[in-house]
């Protein structure tokens, strides 16, 4: 159901790549809410995926091409962006993260650093690099909200998440660093998402996928959140619903994060 909380607004959205991702069902009901949007991800994996189709689902939306660590793509995307608009944006998806590490097999305690740079850089830099470029642009309205999605290991350890936690760790203090500056300059608010563990193209590269998926189900008391229930959270914090939210790191995941056993970890405990 819409609510048009979205209607007038403007947007960017990083980080569609197919249907099953988190940035992909958010486009969909910030343009179902009423919001304009502008779609972006890695050229290369503009080339794989099918991006085209979501910006037909968006009212024909604008694809523009960026790597998240070039800064000439991130100064080209809000450039055309604000021309395309017409003015500044309202809110901004970071829907966006990638361990060179994981990808290659390496475990944590044998990590090759120039692709943890990489990481990091993708990963949490790329938050900086979007919201400082903004900032000097002046490209975000007043009362403008900007969300980047994150996971737990940022918090408790996670083994298999490996270099990622760092990575989270990072993204979610710049979230928080940048909005107090941004608060200031233009009343932007700034949060991270902390989604449960979802099927996605970057979730399932996580080694033990499944096992860790099942485990937080069974140890969320409202279960694992979707990727359908995190484009709805996202959609209120770009609303005017929550002007005075920020610098926060929010957990979206069924209440995993306050849990502390459940009744059926305890019972598959006993088996
Ligand atoms: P996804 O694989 O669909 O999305 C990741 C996106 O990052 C892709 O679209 C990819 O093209 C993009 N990307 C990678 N390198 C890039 C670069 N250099 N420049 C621009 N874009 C680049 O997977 P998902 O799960 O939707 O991931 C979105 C966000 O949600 C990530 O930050 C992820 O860490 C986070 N998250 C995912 C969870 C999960 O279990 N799937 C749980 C909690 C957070």
């Amino acid at each position: 159901m819409a609510y048009n909380l979205l209607k007038g607004k403007k947007g960017i959205i990083f980080g569609a790549l197919d249907e099953k991702s988190m940035a992909w069902k958010a486009a969909l009901r910030c343009y179902e809410e009423g919001a304009q949007i502008v779609l972006t991800n890695a050229p290369v994996a503009m080339r794989m995926g099918e991006i085209k189709k979501l910006a037909e689902a968006c009212g024909n939306a604008p694809v523009i091409g960026a790597d998240v660590t070039s800064q000439e793509d991130i100064d080209k995307l809000f450039t055309q962006s604000l021309e395309h608009f017409g003015g500044p944006i309202d809110f901004i998806l970071h829907s966006v993260g990638m361990s060179v590490n994981m990808r290659k097999g390496n475990p944590y305690t044998d990590l090759n650093y120039a692709f943890t740079e990489k990481t990091y850089d993708i990963s949490a830099l790329s938050l900086h690099r979007v919201l400082q470029t903004a900032y000097k642009m002046d490209a975000i309205a007043d009362w403008g909200s900007v969300v980047a999605l994150t996971y737990i290991a940022a918090q408790r350890v996670f083994p298999d998440y490996s270099e990622m936690a760092d990575a989270k760790s990072l993204l979610e203090s710049i979230a928080r660093s940048f909005g107090y500056h941004y608060a200031k300059k233009r009343k932007v608010r700034i949060n991270t998402v902390s989604q449960s563990p979802t099927r996605t193209t970057a979730g399932s590269g996580v080694k033990g996928f499944d096992g860790f998926i099942t485990y937080a189900e069974k140890m969320s008391p409202l279960g694992n959140a979707t990727a359908d229930d995190c484009a709805n959270y996202v959609v209120s914090l770009f609303s005017d619903l929550t002007r005075m939210v920020t610098m926060q790191n929010l957990f979206h995941d069924g209440g995993f994060s306050f849990t502390g056993v459940s009744a059926e970890v305890i019972e598959q405990m006993e088996k």
